[in-house]
């Protein structure tokens, strides 16, 4: 792995930002910038930033399992879709999000679609629990979906258009679902 000669400078820089001794510190920035440039952290790249780092291979490996922000495994061309799995979302109908993963994308998560345009995994809380349930695409989220609705957006981001993200059904986290008042 090696990083391209502007990403290079860009890692050089951020290292720069930390005291000595504590270089390790830029390990975040550093893993994301590699993330962009490969599609996904593959092994020599982790091991490319630890190096830059002078950290075990294995302590990067910690940071970068830990974040669902890092994928450790190749993700879909057009899309990753992250489906929130965690109690408000499951309540509210989790399971049959990922259903239409499973449907339309792959049985298993972390697996690429037939065409390799997608991939789905599940997730921890996203932190939009008020407009359960919903999934995380790309960095835009996608609230208060149906499974119906999922299937549309994966349908539109298929066909090269880009949903409109945020709640599906208009409302707003500040304001209580219908029924609710
Ligand atoms: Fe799904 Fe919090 S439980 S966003």
């Amino acid at each position: 792995f090696a990083f391209t000669p502007e990403n290079q400078a860009w890692a050089e820089a951020q290292i720069t930002k930390y005291p000595d001794g504590r270089q390790a510190s830029a390990i975040i920035p550093l893993l994301w910038r590699a993330q962009e440039q490969e599609g996904w952290l593959t092994r020599p790249a982790i091991e490319g930033v630890a190096d830059m780092l002078g950290m075990a291979y294995m302590r990067a490996v910690e940071v970068a399992s830990f974040y669902f922000m890092f994928q450790l495994h190749p993700v879909g061309s057009v899309a990753n879709i992250q489906v929130c799995g965690t109690t408000s979302c499951m309540i509210c109908g989790a399971e049959d999000l990922v259903a239409v993963c499973r449907e339309k994308i792959a049985d298993k998560p972390h697996t690429l679609s037939a065409d390799g345009k997608f991939s789905w995994e599940e997730v921890e809380c996203l932190g939009a629990c008020a407009n359960a349930p919903m999934a995380q695409i790309g960095k835009d989220y996608y609230e208060d979906l149906t499974a119906a609705r999922l299937g549309e957006i994966i349908d539109e981001l298929a066909a090269g258009k880009v949903p409109v993200p945020g709640p599906q059904n208009g409302r707003f986290a500040s304001e209580p679902a219908s029924g609710l008042t």
